[in-house]
């Protein structure tokens, strides 16, 4: 099965952001991951508009965005109009859940919706047929640097039967506290896409945790 890594922008150094870009550009990460936040869907405040044309003039990778906001209906367009790829948004912040999938694909990107922790499989089950994406959340979101919640793999193996079942084409991601240690067991269950903040940005040679995340 296909590996791809997706660094996490929002431990990148802010102060020179576009050498953390150039960096992730050379890599072999085909994704870069951008996590906004609403500061009410999630109690902490990233980035949102501001951040994204610089972060598209720096590479041509996959830009992998992913919404941690209420009415995120009201800002697709405005993400795909800014260079993401892929919207990606949470299962959790809207009660029109087809509605917003039909409104990212209108506006040209692939489809992705998120799940928390404590949200179970099978809510995301009936939208697979309408998904290119899936991400698991491995930590309650909000915040880079937390420790990756043990369950998670069985929620990847899980949808991974599902998606299979079902004959989707969505692809399996997961996002929160991926290590080096704990990688190779959510590939084997079946997940392609892993995102890697602080991982990658922490470590001493990005590039090459990138290399190793990807030959675990
Ligand atoms: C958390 C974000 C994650 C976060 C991952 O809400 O969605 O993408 O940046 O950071 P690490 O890899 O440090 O857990
Ligand atoms: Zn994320």
């Amino acid at each position: 099965m296909k590996r791809i890594i997706s660094p996490s922008v929002l431990s990148a150094d802010f102060g020179h952001l576009a050498d953390d870009i150039a960096m992730l550009d050379r890599s072999e990460a085909e994704w870069v991951h951008i996590d906004v936040m609403d500061g009410v869907f999630v109690p902490n405040i990233s980035f949102g508009f501001p951040l994204m044309p610089p972060i598209r003039k720096g590479t041509k990778k996959v830009l992998d965005t992913h919404l941690m906001i209420v009415n995120p209906e009201k800002y697709i367009e405005r993400f795909a109009k800014a260079g993401a790829d892929i919207v990606t948004i949470h299962l959790e912040a809207t009660d029109d859940l087809h509605g917003a999938i039909a409104t990212i694909k209108k506006a040209g990107v692939k489809a992705g919706v998120s799940i928390k922790p404590k949200t179970p499989v099978s809510a995301i089950v009936p939208y697979l047929n309408e998904l290119d994406l899936v991400l698991i959340m491995s930590v309650e979101p909000g915040f880079g640097g937390q420790s990756f919640i043990e369950g998670s793999t069985e929620k990847v193996a899980e949808l991974r039967r599902e998606i299979d079942r079902c004959g989707s084409q969505a692809m399996i991601e997961i996002d929160g506290g991926i290590t080096l240690d704990n990688a190779a067991e959510v590939y084997a269950a079946g997940c392609e896409v892993l995102v890697a903040g602080s991982t990658v940005f922490a470590s001493p040679d990005p590039e090459e945790t990138i290399h190793k995340l990807l030959n675990v």
